[in-house]
């Protein structure tokens, strides 16, 4: 019997269990038996694993978050690491693993397929939509709901006290978040990391909305955006995980703080962080997770390694996992769009 392997790997996103959910029930309608690896790709350099039944499913595709567990372990930057993880591929008898993960995951299956020879495809996740292989990740959606259904509160508040309400929305280093909750929740400024901004041309769009006679104003910030004389995003304390990634975030005070002071109208900043990433995922990505897993099982089945699901248009269809390494940024004809509503 095939003993096919699953994981799940970086930031969590609502979808992934849905994922879980599709590629056990198929294995399981397919006759394989399948292992679940904990927390990522840490669970199989330490030895954390659990056989997933139909049982271990039942239930889980509204939930946020995943059964799997996940971790940022990059098992490339030790070499022991590498060891202990092919040590136990032998050990547990897998023909085959399914990586769920974004561009540091799929990173490290793509490392194992090409230098190793490791039987393995990909499923592509992220909130932030930022990666080349697929049109749309699955998360995506579920945060821009989140974050539209903060700004529409936002406003009522904004309006109510005449204030200049920021709004710092996360994405790493793309502006996918922001420009589509930005357009979904009539933000009168987006600012996003793939155009530098600067601060004259933001206090004008705000006193030209209040010249206007609208005396408050919404301005949604992505995490890494930065104002044109800086060559680095702000971000928190420096630190950074095992695949060189700083942790950003704090764009949005010093933005609220420079309005204040150059344009005299009270100003407020909320940071939605991590509540974006948090329970239930939309209908849009549940049906996208499902979809997804279903391919990843069906690619195991074709022996099509070295692949990951992908959208295209509203297909499902194999892309190499490479394309998942390449980032997408923001296409600048949505920022376009939205842009038309500013000021
Ligand atoms: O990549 C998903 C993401 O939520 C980014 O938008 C954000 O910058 C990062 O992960 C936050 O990571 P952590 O959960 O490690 O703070």
């Amino acid at each position: 019997m095939k003993k096919l392997a699953m994981l799940t790997g970086g930031g969590d996103c609502p979808g992934l269990n849905a994922v879980i959910r599709a590629v056990v029930r198929r294995s399981h309608a397919l006759g394989y038996d399948i292992l679940g690896i904990k927390n990522g790709w840490a669970g199989l350099i330490h030895g954390f694993v659990e056989p997933l039944t139909d049982f271990s499913v039942t239930g889980i595709l509204p939930r946020g978050g995943t059964i799997l567990g996940t971790s940022r372990t990059n098992p490339f930057k030790q070499i022991e690491h590498i060891q202990k993880l092919k040590a136990n591929w032998q050990k547990y008898g897998l023909s085959s693993l399914i990586a769920v993960g974004g561009e540091d995951t799929l990173g490290v299956a793509h490392r194992l397929f090409t230098q190793e020879g490791y039987p393995i495809v990909g499923v592509p996740k992220t909130i932030d939509n930022d990666l080349a292989g697929t049109d749309y990740t699955f998360g995506f959606d579920t945060a821009v709901q989140i974050v539209t259904e903060a700004i529409d509160r936002l406003h009522t508040t904004a309006e109510s006290h005449k204030r200049v309400m920021v709004v710092e929305v996360m994405g790493r280093n793309s502006g996918w978040i922001a420009a589509y909750s930005g357009m979904a929740g009539g933000g009168d400024c987006i600012l996003v990391p793939e155009i530098k901004f600067n601060m004259d041309e933001v206090c004008a769009l705000i006193r030209k909305r209040i010249d206007r006679g609208r005396e408050f104003a919404i301005v949604v910030v992505a995490e890494g955006a930065a104002p044109a004389d800086s060559d680095q995003p702000i971000t928190k304390g420096g630190h950074m995980d095992e695949f060189g990634h700083a942790q950003l975030g704090g764009i949005g005070d010093w933005l609220g703080h420079q309005i204040e002071q150059r344009t005299g109208i009270e100003t407020r900043v909320t940071v939605l962080g991590h509540v974006q990433r948090g329970g239930t995922p939309t209908a849009f990505d549940r049906v996208l997770a499902t979809r997804f897993g279903l391919k990843a099982v069906e690619l195991v089945r074709e022996k099509q390694f070295g692949y990951m699901a992908s959208l295209r248009g509203t297909d499902i269809v194999a892309a190499p996992l490479e394309e998942a390494l390449v980032q997408k940024l923001l296409d600048p004809k949505v920022f376009g769009d939205a842009s038309v509503f500013f000021g």
